[in-house]
């Protein structure tokens, strides 16, 4: 029998609620494939540094050293909250950022996935919508201004400042480009390379980068849009992008772009892989306003257990039928409550009720 380790990081606000649904699929995942996934709960985020003082414990770090996967959960507390906490503390800095350092996670996959069938929970009128919407955001996810060289002080004026650089260095490009071409190499073939050349250096380099890995691409076009335009296209026209890559300040305020497009944050998971290891987090956060309620949409988290069955433990079969169930329960004419417009005519579900007609359904497939 196959057996697994998996770090469970709960996290914050949302987090405990849709993780619960997560493990759920897991549960079953692992009984009809005669798979043993050990399910190792470890303490992560605000809520780890009011339990332990600090938002990433050593205990967390021997845990997730050890698992074959990680599957995280939002951290994160409201704006007024963070301020409870010392500001290299808060779980961004002091967990999350670590986290993505430590196992070296450059390469952050974030699909904006919604069939025509769920077309009515995008704001997008159906013309823009089409036959439904399908690109993947490729981000960058331990380079940029995210862990540059950071200052701040008071300068020779006696005003206070801050200095912070976006660096990358060429390898760090080259290796999230290949990885950009092999995916569009799998798909459609076109790459759209996001960047902002026109005004910084650090794009002038990732351009040049991007052109030289191309070479080794010949069937994959690569189309070059400024990223300011680019957030206009996701509005206009995001039917034509498939693949997209970009550095990852781009890739963190374009993705929730793409939860826009899609309706809702909650219809966002991703996949973030490092040479060794992979975590598998939703790319929305701790949504503090309506933790604790059971209406939070697990999907994103759901959908972050089928990325993982895929890759890292080559379950792609059980995979797609993860999504395929979460459609059909979409499809019955359910809805949770962050989708639901006014003139949808849905049936309601809560968190866990969601978790278990999707749970049913996989059953079924
Ligand atoms: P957020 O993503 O938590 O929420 C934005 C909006 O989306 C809210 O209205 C929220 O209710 C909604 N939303 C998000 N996920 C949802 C879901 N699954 N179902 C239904 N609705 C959902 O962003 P925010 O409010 O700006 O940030 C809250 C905290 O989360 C902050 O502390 C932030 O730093 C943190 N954060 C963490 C991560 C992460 O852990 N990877 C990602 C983003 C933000
Ligand atoms: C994300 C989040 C994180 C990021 C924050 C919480 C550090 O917004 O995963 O998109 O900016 O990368
Ligand atoms: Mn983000």
């Amino acid at each position: 029998m196959d057996s697994y380790k998996v770090a469970i990081l709960d996290g914050d606000g949302i987090g405990p609620e849709i993780m619960a649904e997560a493990t759920k699929i897991l549960d079953l995942i692992a009984e009809r494939n005669q798979v043993n996934f050990e399910l190792l709960p470890a303490p992560f985020g605000a809520s780890a540094y009011f339990s332990h003082g600090h938002s990433f414990p050593e205990e967390s770090k021997a845990i997730c050293d050890k698992a074959d996967a990680i599957l995280k959960g939002p951290i994160g507390l409201s704006h007024e909250e963070s301020k409870k906490i010392p500001l290299d503390m808060q779980p961004e800095r002091g967990a999350l950022l670590p986290l993505r350092r430590r196992y070296n996670t450059f390469a952050n996959f974030r699909p904006v996935f919604l069939p025509k069938g769920l077309a009515h929970f995008s704001p997008l009128k159906p013309d823009i919508i089409g036959d439904g919407i399908d690109f993947i955001i490729i981000r960058e996810l331990v380079g940029g201004l995210y862990f540059g060289n950071k200052e701040t002080g008071i300068n020779e004026d006696g005003k206070r400042f801050v200095n912070e650089s976006l660096e990358y260095d060429e390898d760090q490009i080259r290796r999230i480009a290949r990885v950009a071409f092999d995916t569009a190499k799998k798909r459609k073939k076109v790459l759209h390379n996001i960047h902002k050349s026109n005004v910084l250096k650090s794009s002038v380099l990732w351009n040049e980068v991007i052109e030289e890995v191309g070479v080794d691409y010949p069937d994959v076009e690569v189309i070059h849009f400024l990223v300011d335009a680019a957030a206009t296209y996701l509005c206009l026209n995001p039917r034509q992008f498939d693949v997209m890559v970009m550095e990852n300040m781009f890739g963190d305020i374009l993705s929730d772009q793409g939860g826009g497009i899609l309706g809702s944050l909650g219809l966002m998971p991703s996949a973030c892989i490092g040479p060794k290891k992979a975590y598998y987090e939703p790319s929305h956060g701790s949504a503090p306003d309506i933790a604790g309620q059971s209406i939070a949409n697990p999907y994103s988290m759901i959908g972050s257990v089928a990325m993982m069955l895929e890759m890292s433990f080559n379950m792609e079969d059980e995979a797609k039928k993860v999504w395929q169930a979460m459609q059909s329960v979409f499809a019955q004419g359910y809805s949770t409550p962050d989708l639901s417009k006014p003139g949808i005519n849905a049936k309601m579900i809560s968190t866990d009720g969601f978790g278990d007609l999707v749970t049913e359904e996989l059953a079924r497939l």
